[in-house]
């Protein structure tokens, strides 16, 4: 391997800045941080935008692009040998007030890896590919990772393209709308390996000081839905004891949740992020609110047991407090346990580059815990610093930028060139 192949750095922060462009949010006072954030939902008029300008990066690497019925993007760069492909990826869409490094880091990571080996005149033995996946955040669609939930073939297209957004938009209109509905059908191209690069999400990296972390595991997730059903009532003239207060129902619900994570303990994170009250006015008892939860836990059957705990706190607040409480069940993703030999790729690569790493878990969710159904996979961290993400602060400095991109890049390079 020839260490003076490295990516360029200004021209990575430039596709990333320019990428971040798109759906930019205002900054100043209300956001008040190092850099503006950026706000790029599933199929909108910035995902459009982003995507129309990752095209014409691909295009210009000389890549074959392949768009699949859900909005896959897979760009090709041909090898040696007509062998499946290494493929290297994440996505461009963003929470609804983002940074501007979540998924899209891997993305112009990707392209700068294979822009590197253009203009270095390197082959690889096998065929490498960029891919951004469609949906992954799942603020706009659920279930998050749609895309590659869709790709590795455990959601069937049709059902992908019925779902209904959280602002009541249908998938498949938006799709078609923003002209990426394309011809191939998910998982098409099935590759030899796929590597994700990202950024941490936490404070580990950052706190200890270590450019890179090797990811083993990802954690699993279980998204709900919670209907609380009261009555909705005059808030002045109700007696506390003949209320059905569905506001407060979902208050012992919220703070159930903290109370289920203490009791599971290890990496149990329990969470509401959205909440709604109906009718939501000053004067009024709620008599309905719709509520969020989301659990994680790398341990599988730890996180079934904090779903176990929420339905039984469910039914307790149903008969203490007189209201109904139905939950539904929006994702669940498995934890995942990645490839050793692509895990040991990954370090090796960190190692050979002379720069020091660490193997974690991820306590976020990503297209590679999909991937890892149908090929070897692994994923590359780097720091985010103070562990802040989905936020306009967050933030990973150029020179970490460069150096994930780099054992993205020699990680890729060994894995491309496997015999076998
Ligand atoms: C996606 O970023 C998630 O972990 O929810
Ligand atoms: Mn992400
Ligand atoms: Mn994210």
């Amino acid at each position: 391997m020839d260490k003076n192949i490295k990516v360029n750095k200004e021209r990575l922060i430039s596709r990333l800045d320019e990428l971040a462009q798109i759906g930019a949010l205002e900054g100043g006072e209300d956001f008040p941080t190092l850099f503006d954030g950026v706000s790029r939902l599933a199929l909108s008029d910035a995902d459009r935008q982003a995507r129309d300008l990752t095209v014409s990066w691909m295009r210009s690497l000389s890549l074959t692009i392949h768009i699949d019925q859900v909005g896959n993007m897979i760009g090709i760069r041909p090898g040696e040998e007509e062998l499946p492909p290494v493929l290297l990826g994440s996505h461009i869409d963003t929470v609804t007030v983002a940074g501007r490094y979540d998924g899209s880091y891997g993305v112009m990571a990707a392209l700068e890896a294979i822009n590197v080996l253009n203009d270095q005149k390197v082959n690889t033995r096998r065929p490498l590919g960029v891919a951004a996946f469609t949906n992954e955040e799942g603020v706009r669609y659920t279930p998050g990772m749609l895309g590659s939930t869709v790709y590795v073939g455990k959601l069937p297209v049709a059902e992908a393209l019925a779902t209904r957004g959280f602002d009541g938009s249908t998938f498949s209109q938006e799709l078609d709308r923003i002209g990426y509905a394309g011809p191939m059908k998910p998982g098409a191209i099935h590759p030899y390996a796929f590597l994700e690069l990202h950024i941490e999400q936490g404070p580990l990296l950052d706190q200890q000081n270590i450019p890179i972390g090797v990811v083993e595991t990802v954690t699993g997730i279980t998204w709900l839905e919670a209907t609380v059903t009261g009555t909705a009532n005059h808030a002045g003239t109700t007696p506390i004891d003949l209320r059905r207060d569905a506001g407060l129902a979902a208050a012992k619900l919220i703070k159930s949740l903290r109370e289920i994570a203490l009791s599971i303990g290890g990496n149990q994170r329990a969470t509401c992020g959205m909440i709604a009250f109906e009718p939501n006015a000053i004067n009024v008892i709620p008599g309905k609110a719709i509520l969020t939860i989301d659990l994680r836990n790398s341990d599988g059957d730890a996180l079934i047991r904090a779903e176990e705990l929420l339905h039984t706190r469910a039914k307790e607040i149903e008969d203490s407090d007189g209201v109904s409480i139905s939950v539904r069940p929006l994702e669940h993703v498995l934890p995942v346990e990645f490839d050793p030999i692509v895990v040991d790729a990954i370090e090796q690569a960190a190692n050979e580059l002379g720069i020091s790493s660490r193997r974690m878990i991820s306590g976020a969710g990503h297209d590679a815990q999909l991937m890892a159904g149908i090929c070897p996979t692994a994923m590359i961290f780097i720091p985010s610093r103070n562990g802040i993400s989905h936020s306009p602060a967050e933030y990973s400095s150029a020179e970490e930028l460069e150096t994930g991109a780099n054992v993205l890049l020699y990680a890729a390079l060994k894995l491309a060139n496997q015999k076998g």
